[in-house]
């Protein structure tokens, strides 16, 4: 069963995943509702983007703060004030204590730029090109006290091309990106994702058999 579910989108740069989920919401592709994106850097261009589709902003500065339990407090209060049920961080570039992770319990979720549990933390593009993988991708993930070791929702698996740069891959993963989380995100809304332990069950999910995928491909 489907409800618009509120979202609370956290944010510090681009906003191009925020984008992914108001083009989604604006689509029928997402039943939620976005009740209020907050950014700490009041230069985000995301904030821009909210503000084209008439979506309350807050600029919440983390240096303004004497500590990060008294920032994720305050983040905290205000998405409680906009009755959020499910917080989204689409490039939100701040970790989180867990005064915020246990506020939102299993209701936070993140996007990361690579295959988890593959390249956690920052400039994962870079790290998994220097590795040499001939996969990387994103996946979305629930949030937990461990940085980006949260049950996993969703992923989608790219190819690394031998003349990758940083920016290509990380523009061949964005476009995942944009695919898979507002997915995630509507899953959730239709009630279909369990917490079980480390795992997310998820109901009626179809199973993609002699679905692999291979690179190099075997021929040619
Ligand atoms: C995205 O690639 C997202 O996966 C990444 O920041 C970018 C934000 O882009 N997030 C992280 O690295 C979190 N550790 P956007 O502002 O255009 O959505």
């Amino acid at each position: 069963m489907s409800r618009q579910v509120p979202l609370g989108v956290l944010i510090s740069g681009s906003g191009s995943n925020l984008q992914a989920i108001m083009d989604a919401i604006k689509e029928k592709r997402l039943d939620a509702v976005i009740r209020i994106v907050i950014s700490n850097r009041d230069d985000a261009y995301g904030l821009v983007r909210a503000r084209n589709h008439n979506l309350p902003t807050e600029i919440v500065d983390h240096r303004k703060f004497p500590a990060r339990e008294a920032y994720d407090q305050a983040l905290v209060d205000l998405l409680k004030t906009h009755d959020v049920e499910l917080v989204v961080l689409a490039g939100f570039m701040r970790l989180l204590s867990p005064v915020f992770v246990r506020a939102f319990s299993n209701r936070i979720m993140n996007i990361h730029p690579a295959l988890l549990p593959a390249f956690p933390g920052l400039h994962v593009q870079r790290k998994a090109l220097e590795y040499g993988v001939r996969f990387s991708g994103c996946t979305v993930h629930f949030v937990n006290e461990e940085c980006d070791q949260g049950p996993i929702i969703i992923q989608a698996a790219v190819p690394v091309f031998p003349d990758d740069t940083e920016e290509s891959l990380s523009a061949r993963i964005l476009k995942e990106e944009h695919r898979i989380y507002p997915r995630a995100i509507q899953l959730y809304s239709e009630g279909r994702l369990h917490v079980v332990g480390r795992r997310v069950l998820i109901d009626d999910l179809e199973k993609l058999e002699d679905q692999a995928l291979v690179y190099p491909p075997l021929k040619g």
